[in-house]
């Protein structure tokens, strides 16, 4: 899973180690849009902080638990540097998703036209609003941070809602809109109402990667 979010290998950014390479470093992908181009609904400052702070802080621990890694002769030392690279793994996969997920809304944000992906919802859920309001009951119910998921299962081709804790990857069904329920995400704008934070996030959701993401998926079966 780590090898499909990893960015493109650069030159200078390739770290050494016993004099070869052993992996590129991981960058901060730029957003698709302006820090401010989701306001009302998320504001430029939320952006900011979550984009150049909070990702950063995952991309840096991400690069360093990969250096470590590498370096670590024991078993006993590999298992020990474990968790900082599921954590940072984990939050780097999620955010570069999370970003191409969002969409401006004088652009395509809130916008499910007719097609796979309105088609599989209405058949899965019984309505998009119907859909909508049971992601945002099972996101809403995450205990401490994590991430709602509207995922396609691969073994029933059926799209189903589900949660992962902290900065757990998806990777049991293939991801097809992640919303990030961690306070950063919110809490600058909404404080503690959640709700309010997220029903205003459909007005971004870009609902045509969703469904190149499904078709995508669909086409590797
Ligand atoms: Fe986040």
């Amino acid at each position: 899973m780590l090898s499909l979010t990893r960015t493109i290998a650069h030159p200078t950014l390739a770290r050494t180690y016993a004099g070869r390479a052993v992996a590129s470093l991981h960058t901060l992908p730029d957003l698709p849009y302006a820090y401010n181009a989701l306001e009302p609904y998320i504001s430029e400052e939320i952006m900011r902080l979550h984009h150049q702070k909070h990702h950063q802080t995952y991309v840096n621990g991400l690069n360093a638990a990969e250096e470590a890694m590498s370096k670590a002769e024991t078993p006993k030392k590999k298992i020990s540097i474990q968790p900082a690279l599921k954590f940072n793994g984990g939050g780097h996969i999620n955010h570069s998703l999370f970003w191409k997920n969002l969409s401006p809304p004088d652009k395509d944000g809130g916008k499910l036209e007719s097609g796979t992906l309105k088609s599989a919802i209405e058949n899965d859920f019984g309505s998009v609003e119907a859909f909508k309001k049971t992601m945002n009951a099972k996101t809403a119910a995450v205990q401490g941070s994590g991430w709602g998921w509207l995922g396609y299962n691969t073994a029933t081709k059926k799209l189903e809602i589900v949660t992962t804790p902290n900065q757990d990857p998806l990777l049991v069904y293939k991801p097809l809109i992640g919303i990030d329920i961690w306070e950063h995400a919110y809490y600058l704008q909404y404080k503690n109402v959640k709700g309010d934070y997220l029903s205003a996030i459909w007005n971004v959701i870009n609902f045509k990667e969703a469904e190149r993401r499904l078709e995508e998926v669909a086409k590797s079966l």
